[in-house]
């Protein structure tokens, strides 16, 4: 039976950590770590995430400030929004809720951003920082993914690491965090030939391939770390990309849904805020 690894929990304590090391940088500096959020359309997932991310903002004590835009925004009107948050010296961190609306070209708007304010660090900058092993703003879910790892001390040098799933929010930047830390990684998608052998090797596994109940237990090694990144919204309401009941009987460790991963990568938003706080107070 599986050790859960409670992202509830977890996140609830990096939380309380930061609010007492925002409230510090307040008494230092005497202003408020400031998070934008910018939100174009109706899409209803994007609003309850965006709602949870303003309610933990404030939670910690940063200031949050939203910008809704309706769902038939021009291109400019998005980019002037973006834009004006970029030179807004008052403003630590800017989140552009994705997906954008089809007629708007996310990279594009994306770009806007500066490096230094790219809390979720989707940029070409802070990626390619992370490929070169230099430091950068890493992608809040698989960084909250590391703090589990880490925070169960589970040993990953040496280890088969396989990830379910290419894209460039989740499965490639957690590849390149658990080739950092000397897993020997697999990264599997669509087209990927003999899956389930690659899952059955794998010591440690991360489903991010958004299919509801996708991994099997007859995909999962006997001791296998599982981390399931998965948020699938179905009619037995919210249910991981791993068939939990029958894989946490063979694995070491589990992370639930909901209560694993998803509350993990709002509290590295937060921890990915205040660092570009503190950098932007250095360079000053
Ligand atoms: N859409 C789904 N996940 C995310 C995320 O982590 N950040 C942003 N900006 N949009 C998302």
């Amino acid at each position: 039976m599986a050790k859960i690894i409670d992202g509830k929990l977890l996140s609830a304590k990096i939380k309380d950590e930061l609010k007492v090391k925002v409230e510090e940088f307040y008494n230092k500096y005497n202003r408020k770590i400031t998070l934008a959020v910018v939100l174009v359309g109706d899409n209803p997932a994007s609003q309850v995430y965006v709602k949870n991310k303003i309610t933990a903002t404030e939670y910690v004590g940063m200031k949050s400030l939203s910008f809704r835009l309706p769902e038939d925004s021009t291109e400019q009107q998005v980019a002037e929004t973006v834009l004006s948050l970029a030179n807004d010296n008052g403003i630590d961190g800017i989140l552009v809720q994705l997906p954008l609306p089809k007629h708007l070209d996310e990279n594009k708007i994306l770009k806007l951003i500066p490096p230094s304010k790219d809390v979720d660090g989707f940029l070409a900058e802070n990626v390619g920082k992370l490929l070169l092993g230099q430091p950068s703003t890493v992608a809040c879910t698989p960084f909250g993914v590391m703090k589990m790892l880490e925070s169960e001390k589970i040993a990953l040098s040496g280890k088969n690491a396989v990830v379910l799933g290419r894209s460039n929010i989740v499965g490639k930047p957690m590849a390149l965090l658990l080739l950092q830390e000397n897993c020997t990684v697999t990264i599997c998608h669509s087209k990927t030939q003999n899956l389930k052998e690659i899952c059955r090797n794998a010591d440690i596994l991360v489903a991010a391939i958004g299919r509801p109940k996708f991994v099997t237990a007859d995909m999962v090694k006997e001791g296998a770390v599982v981390i399931d990144v998965g948020i699938n919204r179905t009619e037995q309401g919210l249910v991981g990309d791993v068939d939990y009941e029958n894989v946490k009987d063979l694995a070491s460790y589990i992370t639930p849904v909901p209560g694993g991963v998803g509350p993990m990568t709002i509290a590295m938003l937060l921890e990915n805020t205040y660092l570009s706080a503190i950098r932007s107070q250095n360079d000053l």
